[in-house]
């Protein structure tokens, strides 16, 4: 995967947010934060868009909301993106090894942050296997309605 990553939260993930920028700046990783910048409230339909654009031009993605859900609703409208929400270490492992994911969803309401971490860094690992995994991915791309 790239070595460049685009976050971005709404208020429901911002902590989240800052934990997972302190650790992929320790873990040697090229992070753009595109906001939000306070905890205020907002809307994550904003931050899920900035987000996904970015994705489309190949880098990886991270978007944290209070549950995931919302933000992975929005980027996966955007053509070749595949956001999966996560919770757990196998929902990572298996959103990179078949579906090639490019955005991970999180929730902070969902997940504590030890376990976040983990489940991120497995994501950020796990190479996707290709073969009938590609043909299926290819698929996805090819619904049209
Ligand atoms: C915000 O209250 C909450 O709805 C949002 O963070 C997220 O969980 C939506 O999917």
């Amino acid at each position: 995967m790239s070595k460049k990553i685009v976050i971005g939260s709404d208020h429901g993930g911002f902590n989240m947010k800052a934990a997972f920028v302190k650790a992929l700046g320790e873990w040697g990783y090229e992070v753009e934060d595109l906001g939000p910048d306070c905890l205020d409230s907002c809307d994550y339909p904003i931050y899920a868009a900035k987000v996904a654009e970015m994705v489309q031009d190949g880098v990886t993605g991270i978007l944290v909301c209070g549950t995931g859900q919302g933000m992975a609703m929005t980027a996966n409208r955007y053509s070749g993106v595949r956001a999966a929400v996560c919770s757990n270490e196998f929902h990572a492992r298996l959103a990179r090894a078949h579906n090639d994911a490019n955005i991970i969803c999180m929730g902070e309401r969902v997940t504590g942050i030890g376990a976040a971490l983990d489940i991120l860094k497995i994501f950020l690992e796990t190479e996707f296997e290709g073969d009938r995994h590609k043909r299926r991915v290819d698929l996805i791309d090819s619904v049209k309605q």
